[in-house]
């Protein structure tokens, strides 16, 4: 069902400042002289130095290098122009009262020890003239000499609801450009795209969003993916995260059900329907290779409609040697930021197998994950995978790291003709031209991976012959095929082993 979008209510420009105006309020009431903002939400700051200013009667001024000082209230304008950085300093301790400061883009000065000392000179002339100035910049270093007057503020990131009032609000700009009053939309994807704004700024939700509707018009669930994909390019690109592009519907997984029940029916706790349930956490998928697990995780960003970000143990070893545990950290800091998504951590055994001859390293790292894994706070789904048990440190399948452990065997019978039907399908195949028993019975011990490898190859040897893809060029590639489960039957039957008993089966 679609409906239309009005913007209505409070504007977003509203809602977003009540809480950080608050705190700042408190900062400025306790008689702080220097304020640093380190922000690149400059219209946020202003309105809320604005609305202090008029809610504690204090003059209020935003200063930048291009227009100088300008009073928010024409009233307060002083008579004599002062656009150099230096001036305004002697401005505000000899003249002003009662006023607060905006100076923007101040960063450059705060390296000069002439505008060190005018500054040191405000905040100890405080007392006569009860003026606080706000130092606003992308990113401040301030300098020892001023720390101990200074104080640090934060704009906060929005929360759910000032992100919806942000979306609302560019609905309702995009409503007035093309002389229309709505967007159209459904409650879905209004949530999914409100849910992918999480961890941006005002500005950057707020571009992101106008990116989405600004094409046509609509926030369907078409605009996802690329607003998953412009986050991540803001807040992820430098960590060892790789966005992965290609999620996948469940439809394209065959067997696994019981798994994906479980998922399902945590889905809305998961983005916090129900705050009183403990939110999913975070499976791990373990079996045998070519069954799907990676094919899994895929579906698991794509039922919770949330990005997956892939951790790259390989890269994390190699690529900077000597930093790798902080490079973890980050890159699951980075997560959180990110969240609500999917982590996958795949073959997770290769990237903690704690036997190796490293000086402990792989074990710190183990340690990392672990400690995260417990303490996380943010809603970020593992999903981990592995092939292997040999390699799979103790700790990590104990009890409670993850809701649960699913074993991933190879498919039943009923499971390949439904992994038959998906892949004959994706390759615009119909699987009715297809004697689906007979295929189901022949590929018998057959991974999913190698179900989908017998097509592919079939479809070539098919092409060479100049014919369609027949039954016989099937079963032809079927019976030349010696399926992993052949040749590693033992490792096979030692993972059963293993798993019966620790975990649960996914089917
Ligand atoms: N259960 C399945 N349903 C559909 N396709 C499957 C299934 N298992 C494997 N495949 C196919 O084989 C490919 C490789 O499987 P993958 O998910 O990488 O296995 P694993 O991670 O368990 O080693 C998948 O991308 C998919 O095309
Ligand atoms: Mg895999």
């Amino acid at each position: 069902m679609s409906y239309r979008l009005q913007s209505s209510g409070a504007p977003a420009g509203v809602l977003a400042i009540e809480s950080p105006l608050h705190d700042l309020e408190v900062i400025i009431r306790s008689r702080t002289p220097l304020v640093a903002v380190e922000t690149n939400e400059e219209p946020q700051i202003v309105r809320i130095t604005r609305k202090i200013g008029q809610r504690l009667q204090l003059k209020a001024y935003r200063w930048t290098v291009t227009e100088g000082l300008q009073a928010f209230d024409p009233c307060d304008q002083p008579l004599q122009s002062l656009v150099k950085s230096q001036d305004i300093l002697g401005y505000i301790k000899t003249e002003s009262k009662y006023s607060l400061f905006l100076l923007l883009d101040y960063h450059p000065y705060l390296q000069d020890s002439v505008h060190i000392r005018q500054l040191k000179d405000v905040a100890l002339t405080y007392e006569k003239h009860y003026s606080t100035v706000l130092l606003v910049g992308p990113s401040l270093k301030i300098p020892e000499e001023l720390l101990p007057f200074t104080a640090m503020f934060r704009l906060p990131l929005p929360t759910p609801d000032e992100l919806r009032g942000i979306v609302l609000e560019v609905a309702g700009e995009w409503g007035a450009e093309h002389g229309r009053r709505e967007v159209e939309t459904t409650n879905k994807s209004l949530d999914l795209l409100v849910r992918n704004l999480g961890g941006l700024t005002a500005t950057d939700a707020r571009r992101i969003a106008a990116r989405a509707i600004n094409d046509n018009g609509i926030i369907g669930e078409a605009d996802i993916p690329e607003v998953m994909r412009a986050k991540y390019e803001l807040l992820g690109r430098d960590s060892l995260l790789a966005f992965e592009n290609e999620t996948v519907r469940f439809a394209e997984v065959g067997g696994m059900r019981r798994l994906r029940q479980w998922l399902a029916v945590r889905k809305d706790f998961f983005h916090g329907a129900q705050p009183e349930f403990d939110p999913p956490r975070g499976v791990l998928l373990l079996g045998v290779q070519g069954c799907g697990k990676s094919l899994m995780a895929k579906a698991a960003a794509g039922v919770l409609g949330v990005p997956l970000l892939r951790l790259d143990f390989g890269v994390l070893y190699n690529k900077y040697y000597g930093e790798t545990e902080r490079n973890l950290r980050k890159a699951l800091e980075t997560a959180e930021v990110m969240s609500p998504c999917v982590l996958w951590l795949d073959e997770v055994e290769k990237g903690i197998s704690v036997d190796r001859d490293d000086d402990g390293l792989s074990r710190r790292v183990l340690g990392t994950l672990l400690t995260w894994l417990a303490e996380r706070k943010k809603p970020v789904f593992i999903v981990a995978t592995a092939n292997d048990i040999s390699g799979l440190p103790p700790e990590m399948v104990r009890k409670g790291r993850f809701d649960e452990i699913f074993f991933v065997d190879l498919p039943s019978p009923e499971n390949r003709r439904e992994i038959l039907t998906i892949h004959l399908k994706k390759r615009g195949l119909d699987p009715i031209a297809f004697n689906l028993d007979e295929l189901t019975q022949v590929t018998e011990g057959f991974s999913g991976s190698e179900i989908e490898q017998a097509i592919v190859s079939a479809r070539y040897a098919a092409h060479a012959n100049g014919g369609d893809l027949s039954q016989a060029d099937l079963i032809t590639e079927i019976n030349q095929t010696r399926p992993l489960s052949v040749v590693m039957s033992e490792k096979i039957d030692e993972l059963r082993r293993w798993a019966a008993g620790r975990t649960v089966p996914c089917d």
